[in-house]
C-alpha cells in the first residue's frame, strides 16, 4: 500500500491498542514511534525541555517492593539535604540555566507542611520565575493546597499501575490504588500541572495492565506522564525480578504520546539505565523533556530507587552538557525555557 494510504496506529479501541502494546513485528512498531514523533513535533518543534532534579532525601516511610529506598531497606544509606543545601543545587542549576527545579524525596516525615513551605518560599524569594515541580508523595489535600500557596506549580506522582490486583502486588497493604488516583485528582482541581506515570515490566504485570495504564491517562489527563522500565533494586523483595523491556517501554512511550499529544514526557534516567542510548531512543518514539540531575555529586549514588542508576558519578555542569550534546546527536534542540504544559490533549480522542 502507498504510504500516504497507510492507516495510522489504531488507538481507538482497547483491541488496538492491545495489539500495539504487544507488537513484535518491526515495522509496525517503527510506524507508530514515527507517529509519536509526528504528534510530538506538532506540538514542540524539535524542542526538549531541561528539567533539574534535586533529590533532596532519600528516607521514606512507605515501603513499595520494588523501592531501592523502602522502608524496609536498612542497607540503604539515608541523607536529608536542608534548605541551603537545596537552595545551593538551585542556585548551581539557575547558573547553568534550568528554569525548573524538581524537587524530589521519599515520603520523609522529617519535612513537614511547615518545613516544606518554608523551602518552596525561600526558593519563590529568590527565583520568582522558576517553575517549582514538587515529587514527594502522597499528602492531604489541604497538604498540597499549603505547597501550591507557597509557590509550588507542578506535582510529580506517579500512580505506578492503574490495575487494583497489580496495584497490592506491588505494595503492602497500607497502601491503596484509590488513594493515589485520589491524590492526582486533588492535584489537578487545586491547580497543578501534574504528572502520573507508570513502571513498565514490573513483577506480575500482563498487557492488559498497561492498557489499564492507558485508560487511566486518558481518564486523568495529566498535563506529565513518567513511563520508565522497572530496575531491580538487589536489596528489596523484588531484587530478583528481571527488568522491564526496552522496546515495550519505548511502545509505551509512543502510545502515551498518540493519546495525549500535548502531555510532557520525559526520557527517564531508568530508559537510560537499561540501555545505553535508551533515553534518546525515548526521545525517538515520542517523548521530549530529559531531567538531569542536580543532586550534590556526595548523595548522589545514595538515591538508589534501583541498581546501576547512572549519571551518578557527574557533576551538574557535565550532565547539562552531557545531556546537550546527545539530544542534538539524534536531531533534537535543548529547550531551557520553563516549558509549562499546554493545552494540546483536547484532540484526543475519547474512548468512553
Ligand atoms: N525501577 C524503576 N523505577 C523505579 N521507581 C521506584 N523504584 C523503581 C525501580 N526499582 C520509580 C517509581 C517512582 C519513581 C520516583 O521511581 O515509578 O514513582
Ligand atoms: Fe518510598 Fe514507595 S518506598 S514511596
Amino acid at each position: 500500500m502507498p504510504k500516504a494510504l497507510m492507516p495510522g496506529p489504531d488507538i481507538e479501541s482497547d483491541a488496538g491498542l492491545l495489539d500495539l502494546i504487544t507488537t513484535k513485528d518491526p515495522q509496525r512498531e517503527e510506524a507508530l514511534f514515527a507517529e509519536a514523533r509526528r504528534r510530538r513535533a506538532e506540538h514542540y518543534g524539535s524542542g526538549v525541555y531541561f528539567r533539574g532534579l534535586i533529590e533532596f532525601s532519600n528516607y521514606c516511610r512507605n515501603d513499595c517492593y520494588y523501592c531501592g529506598i523502602r522502608r524496609g531497606n536498612a542497607r540503604a544509606e539515608r541523607y536529608r539535604l536542608d534548605t541551603d543545601a537545596i537552595l545551593n543545587c538551585c542556585r548551581m542549576g539557575d547558573l547553568l540555566g534550568y528554569k525548573t527545579f524538581v524537587l524530589q524525596s521519599g515520603e520523609d516525615p522529617w519535612f513537614t507542611d511547615e518545613r516544606m513551605v518554608e523551602i518552596l518560599g525561600a526558593i519563590r524569594r529568590e527565583f520568582p520565575d522558576h517553575a517549582i515541580t514538587l515529587s514527594i508523595g502522597e499528602k492531604s489535600r489541604e497538604s498540597y493546597e499549603r505547597f501550591f500557596r507557597a509557590g509550588a506549580n507542578r506535582y510529580l506522582l506517579r500512580h505506578e499501575t492503574a490495575d487494583e490486583a497489580h496495584y497490592r502486588a506491588l505494595h503492602p497493604a497500607s497502601m491503596s490504588l484509590a488513594e493515589r488516583k485520589q491524590c492526582l485528582f486533588n492535584l489537578k482541581e487545586i491547580g497543578y500541572q501534574v504528572g502520573a506515570g507508570f513502571m513498565v515490566g514490573t513483577p506480575f504485570q500482563t498487557p492488559e495492565n498497561l492498557l489499564e495504564d492507558l485508560r487511566f491517562l486518558r481518564e486523568l489527563r495529566p498535563h506529565m506522564v513518567g513511563i520508565g522500565p522497572f530496575i531491580p533494586q538487589k536489596d528489596t523483595p523484588f531484587g530478583g525480578y528481571p527488568p522491564g523491556s526496552l522496546e515495550l517501554t519505548l511502545r509505551m512511550v509512543a502510545l502515551t504520546r498518540l493519546i495525549l499529544p500535548g502531555a510532557l514526557i520525559p526520557a527517564t534516567t531508568a530508559l537510560g539505565t537499561i540501555s545505553p542510548r535508551g533515553r534518546e531512543r525515548g526521545l525517538m518514539a515520542g517523548a521530549n523533556v530529559v531531567m538531569p540531575n542536580l543532586s550534590p555529586k556526595a548523595v548522589r549514588k545514595l538515591y538508589s530507587l534501583y541498581d546501576n542508576k547512572i549519571c551518578t558519578g557527574d557533576e551538574a555542569a557535565e550532565c547539562r552538557l552531557c545531556m546537550e550534546g546527545r539530544i542534538r546527536d539524534f536531531g533534537f534542540e535543548p529547550d531551557m525555557a520553563r516549558g509549562d504544559a499546554i493545552d494540546g490533549n483536547e484532540q484526543s480522542p475519547c474512548l468512553c
